[in-house]
Formats: structure tokens, C-alpha cells, sequence
């Protein structure tokens, strides 16, 4: 006897009709037809069932701070940073415990159940490390959160990051990051990512850098970074995040770049609903998109996940942790539109960046933790035009959360009709 088996699903690889039994908190089979019974079952009539959604790069210090203590009037980078500046002093340990936990159960209702954040560690009293240790801590049964020492005013520009970083591991943070492009000259971001490697490999640590995330072209720690990786043999636990430079990169120098970071194992991280609104600010017209080369990056093999980022916070006024959005969004100013591009999309937002994270047993396979979503859409395509609503979210086992199908209701010619925008709801012409 099982304890659940959720029935007729559809799986994000195309296979269709597809039982998946699960036993304690794993998964015991994935079949058609599953002869076995369970004390409770869930027949998803043919939608589709996926692993959860990850997001590997969020700022869950800043996250649900929008109006604090003001609005960004001009929408830019640089009023967020002045902003987020001006937040800092008043900042409290509860008060970023109280906003980060209620974003992770924004993620939880949205079925994102793995989050990387990265921890601003140029606040000598470490307030935010302390109240997302805590988080961590709490909210293991529910979501998985690794945390990034991230030193947002620079390695070597804020005169005690050094000594932060040193105590934010000692607090338990998971991974060194870093921000190369903001170091006073290009000599001192080249050096803060050939220090923060090594520093991450001697301590056996992974890396995940904010690199190059300006319109510069001539920015290209990036291939520091890729160089460093396999110096240190520290392919597969680092990863560039945002890459932003890569986009206005010249494309003969992009061609001796892509294949270095593919040889040396880095991961790339893009944030579209960020890149798209924060680059290409000095353009007139026409304007950058400012997104990295995930296309190019996932044809060479390179690993690429796609993060949110900020969810209402001094650079962003939108978004409710939603990865469905930003793998739209992705899609969009990437142009990802062909077929196996826009699951590779989906990927994206799933076992790319759950591979990123190095998160275990994740997947519809046996043996796995039994965390999957069922979605109100037929496929990966569906599930993304229509940011599809998550039916039930399930957590080793548990249902974590639930919503009721999506519905409209039009009354037309004298009809009440029923409307759910999927495929299966078309006429039959
Ligand atoms: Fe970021």
C-alpha cells in the first residue's frame, strides 16, 4: 500500500498518461498504469506534473521592502542602491525575518521550494545573515535555502568585507560570492575573484558571483572567473550570475569566451525580469536587452538557470515569486521561441538551476524526494504561456499547498461559458 499516487500525468519530458507512486516522503514508481493502491490519490486528467520550481538567485534581505522608506522615483539602478543605502540603519533583525518569510511562503503557494539568496554582508552588524541563518533553519521541512556572503558594496571597496565574509561563514552561510565589476579599477575585480575562488576552494565552498552585470562589453571578469574555475578544479560549484557585459560583447571575442566558460564547468545564472529593466539605461534607441547569451550559452552546454532576483524591493515594484514569469519572460527577450528552446526555458526555472544548487534526489525519477507540482496546464509550453496555476504543490509527500482551477465565466449570446485559456478547453472544429 502506497501512501499517494497521483495519476494520468503528464511529465515535462513529453512522455503523457503517466502514474507516479510515492512511498513515505519518495518516490517509489513512474509507469503507465501503476498497479498498486495508496491510502490517497490524486488524478491529474492529464496535466501536467512537474518537480518544483527553483530559483537560484533572489535577494531575500531586500525582498517585500518596496515604499521603504520611499519609492524609486526613477525606476533605476542607482536610486535602488541609494535607496537600499538609506534602508540599511533602520534595518532590524525581524524585520528581515518577518519580510523573507513571508516571500517564502509567497514561494511555497507558487511551488518554488528551493531558493538561492545571496546576503548583503556590507552590514557590519550581519542583521541579514542572522535573520536568513534563522530562516533556513526553520523552514527546512518546507523549502530548501542556500544562502550567498554577497558583499554588495565590494570585496575590496567596503574596508571590513574581508572580515564580514570570515563571519558570515562562521554563521553558516553556504557559499562565497562576490561583485567584480564594482571594485574600484578592473585590476581589483580580477583580484577579488581570483581571492574569493581560492578562498572557496580551500574551504571546499561553492561560488556564485554577480559578474559583469553592466552594459560595459570591455567587463569580462567573467573570463577570470572561467579561468579560475579550472585553475582550482572547481568545475560544476561555480557560477556567474547575471553576465549582463556578455550581451554587448563583441561577438569574436564571445567566440573564444563561450567555450572557455563550457570547458571550465561555470554555471550561468540570467535574471530577465531584472536584466531587461535595469540594462541598456544609457541607450537611447535602439535600447539594449541586456540579458546574457543564454542561447548561445545553452548550445555551447553550459548550464543556465534563470533567477527573479527581486520581488518588491528598492529595484523592482513587481512580481510574487512567480517562476513562470520569469521563464516568460526569459523567453521573450531571449527569443527562446522554438520548441525545444522554450523547454529548455522551463528547465530554466527547474533542473538546471536545481543542478546549480547541487540539490539531491530532485527529479520524477524513483527514488527521488516525492516534491512535485501539479499544474492546471498540459505541458511545459502551457505552463508557461499561461503561468499556470499550481493545483497542488507537494512536499515529501505532504500537500504544502493547493488552489482551485483558474476560471472565467462569459456570458454570451445567451450562454454561460467556461473559461480556463488551456488547450483542453478549445472547441472541437
Ligand atoms: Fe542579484
Amino acid at each position: 500500500m502506497l501512501d499517494l499516487i497521483i495519476r494520468n500525468a503528464n511529465l515535462p519530458d513529453g512522455r503523457i498518461g503517466i502514474d507516479i507512486g510515492i512511498e513515505n516522503t519518495r518516490i517509489a514508481a513512474v509507469e503507465p498504469a501503476l498497479a498498486a493502491e495508496a491510502t490517497q490519490t490524486i488524478d491529474a486528467t492529464g496535466r501536467l506534473v512537474t518537480p518544483p520550481f527553483i530559483d537560484a538567485h533572489i535577494h531575500l534581505d531586500s525582498t517585500l521592502s518596496l515604499g521603504l522608506p520611499r519609492m524609486n522615483q526613477s525606476g533605476t539602478l542607482l536610486e535602488g542602491i541609494s535607496l537600499w543605502g538609506e534602508l540599511k540603519p533602520d534595518l532590524t533583525v525581524e524585520a528581515i525575518y518577518t519580510r523573507a518569510k513571508q516571500l517564502c511562503l509567497w514561494s511555497m503557494a507558487r511551488g518554488t521550494l528551493g531558493i538561492r539568496s545571496h546576503v548583503d554582508i556590507c552590514d557590519d552588524r550581519l542583521l541579514a545573515v542572522e535573520a536568513l541563518a534563522t530562516l533556513r533553519e526553520e523552514l527546512k521541512p518546507y523549502l530548501d535555502i542556500q544562502l550567498v556572503a554577497f558583499p554588495q558594496d565590494g570585496f575590496f571597496r567596503y574596508p571590513n568585507a574581508a572580515q564580514n565574509l570570515e563571519r558570515a561563514l562562521a554563521m553558516g552561510i553556504d557559499v562565497i560570492g562576490g561583485i567584480p565589476h564594482f571594485e574600484r579599477t578592473m585590476e581589483d575585480g580580477a583580484l577579488s575573484v581570483k581571492t574569493l575562488v581560492r578562498l572557496a576552494a580551500e574551504r571546499g565552498l561553492m561560488v556564485d558571483m554577480h559578474c559583469d552585470e553592466t552594459d560595459d562589453p570591455l567587463s569580462r571578469h567573467i573570463e577570470t572567473l572561467a579561468c579560475e574555475t579550472i585553475r582550482h578544479g572547481m568545475g560544476g560549484r561555480v557560477t556567474g550570475s547575471h553576465l549582463t557585459s556578455m550581451h554587448s560583447m563583441d561577438n569574436y571575442y564571445v567566440s573564444k569566451l563561450i567555450p572557455l566558460i563550457a570547458q571550465s564547468g561555470v554555471a550561468a545564472i540570467a535574471n530577465p525580469l531584472i536584466n531587461i529593466t535595469l540594462q541598456g539605461r544609457h541607450d537611447t534607441y535602439p535600447k539594449r536587452r541586456g540579458m546574457t547569451r543564454v542561447k548561445e550559452l545553452m548550445e555551447a552546454g553550459v548550464t543556465v538557470g534563470f533567477g527573479h532576483d527581486c520581488v518588491m524591493d528598492p529595484w523592482y515594484s513587481q512580481g510574487s515569486h512567480d517562476m513562470l514569469q520569469v521563464a516568460s519572460m526569459g523567453l521573450h527577450v531571449g527569443q527562446l521561441t522554438g520548441v525545444e528552446e522554450i523547454r529548455s526555458c522551463f528547465a530554466a526555472v527547474t533542473t538546471n538551476p536545481a543542478q546549480i544548487l547541487g540539490l539531491e534526489n530532485y527529479g520524477i525519477a524513483p527514488g527521488n524526494h516525492a516534491d512535485l507540482l501539479v499544474l492546471q496546464a498540459e505541458d511545459t509550453i502551457e505552463a508557461i504561456r499561461l503561468s499556470a496555476e499550481r493545483l497542488y504543490v507537494i512536499r515529501r509527500v505532504k500537500i504544502l499547498a493547493q488552489a482551485a482551477p483558474r476560471q472565467s465565466t462569459v456570458n454570451f449570446a445567451g450562454q454561460s461559458i467556461p473559461i480556463d485559456f488551456t488547450r483542453a478547453n478549445l472547441p472541437n472544429f
